[in-house]
This record gives C-alpha cells, sequence and structure tokens, in this order.
C-alpha cells in the first residue's frame, strides 16, 4: 500500500542530464497543445525502457468536457504505438495563459489514476518530473505515490 508521498525539490541548475533532456522535449511540445479555451498549455514527454520518446499535449474541444489533458494523450499513445511498452519516466512542462510560472504544475486526479493503471501495466514504478519555466523542479520516484489508496486492477479481483 502506498501512503507516503516523497517530492525531491531540485534546483534547476542541478536537475540530471536524462530529467533535463525529457523536460525540454516536454517544453517544446507546449506549442502544439491545443488550449483555445484555458489557454493553459501542458505538455508531458515520456521516455521507455527502449529509449524512444513520445510526448502528448492537452487537447481541448468546444464541449467542454471533451478535452483531454497531456499526461493521458501522453500514456494512450505509448500503449497505441508501443503496446505492452515500459515507461521509464514522465516530464511535465506547462504554461499558463498569464504566461511563464514558477512553480511546477501537479497533474489532476484523472491522470494520477492513469499513471496508476501504467504502473500496474508495467509492473514498476516510473519517475515523474514536474517544472514551470522557472523555478525550482520537483522529482518523484514512484508516479502512482501521487494517487494514495488507489482504486486498482487489483481491486476488480
Ligand atoms: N490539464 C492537463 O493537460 N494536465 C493536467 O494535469 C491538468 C490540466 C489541462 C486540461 C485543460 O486543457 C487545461 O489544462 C486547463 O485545465
Amino acid at each position: 500500500m502506498k501512503l507516503e508521498l516523497n517530492v525531491r525539490v531540485v534546483p534547476r541548475e542541478e536537475v540530471g542530464g536524462a530529467q533535463r533532456e525529457l523536460l525540454n522535449a516536454a517544453f517544446a511540445a507546449l506549442d502544439h497543445a491545443y488550449a483555445p479555451y484555458s489557454g493553459f498549455r501542458v505538455a508531458a514527454a515520456v521516455r521507455l525502457d527502449s529509449g524512444e520518446h513520445f510526448v502528448g499535449t492537452n487537447q481541448e474541444n468546444a464541449s467542454y468536457p471533451v478535452g483531454i489533458c497531456a499526461e493521458r494523450v501522453a500514456l494512450s499513445t505509448v500503449q497505441s504505438v508501443a503496446p505492452g511498452a515500459k515507461v521509464e519516466r514522465m516530464a511535465i512542462a506547462y504554461r499558463p495563459a498569464s504566461g511563464p510560472a514558477s512553480i511546477p504544475l501537479a497533474p489532476c486526479g484523472m491522470c494520477r489514476q492513469a499513471m496508476v493503471e501504467q504502473h500496474a501495466r508495467q509492473k514498476a514504478a516510473f519517475e515523474v518530473v514536474l517544472a514551470a519555466e522557472q523555478g525550482d523542479v520537483w522529482v518523484i520516484a514512484d508516479a502512482s505515490s501521487l494517487l494514495p489508496l488507489a482504486f486498482t486492477p487489483s481491486d476488480l479481483r
């Protein structure tokens, strides 16, 4: 049972090369977000154990609830293109309508549930790296720790 959330707060200049590379991919993808309604752009970049990178961005809709978050776009893309793939790390970048921010974005509850499913599917934890365009970077070693007492596949048994 996971009840503890450990967030490592890393000064930007001390972020490791692998994390930095994935964050850069996420920031580059912000231009591909489709957020005409909120103006809030989010991008998630994922690294697989194969070394491949995939990105997802938020995709909004005139019918607001139809919109989907960047994290779930990224995870769905991974499983559609490389079914059974193992995610090693996910980096999440964002830019609010008001311009560059300095506090990392914590993923929404629905995306946390999707991360828990990914963990269950690949039977291994994966890291999450959160960053705004300025300020400290937050590193969470186990994505599923973001959703304590989660509903998981084993609850269906
Ligand atoms: N959004 C994400 O893409 N990921 C999150 O974790 C939080 C919110 C998107 C959904 C919507 O398009 C916009 O940000 C504002 O909520």
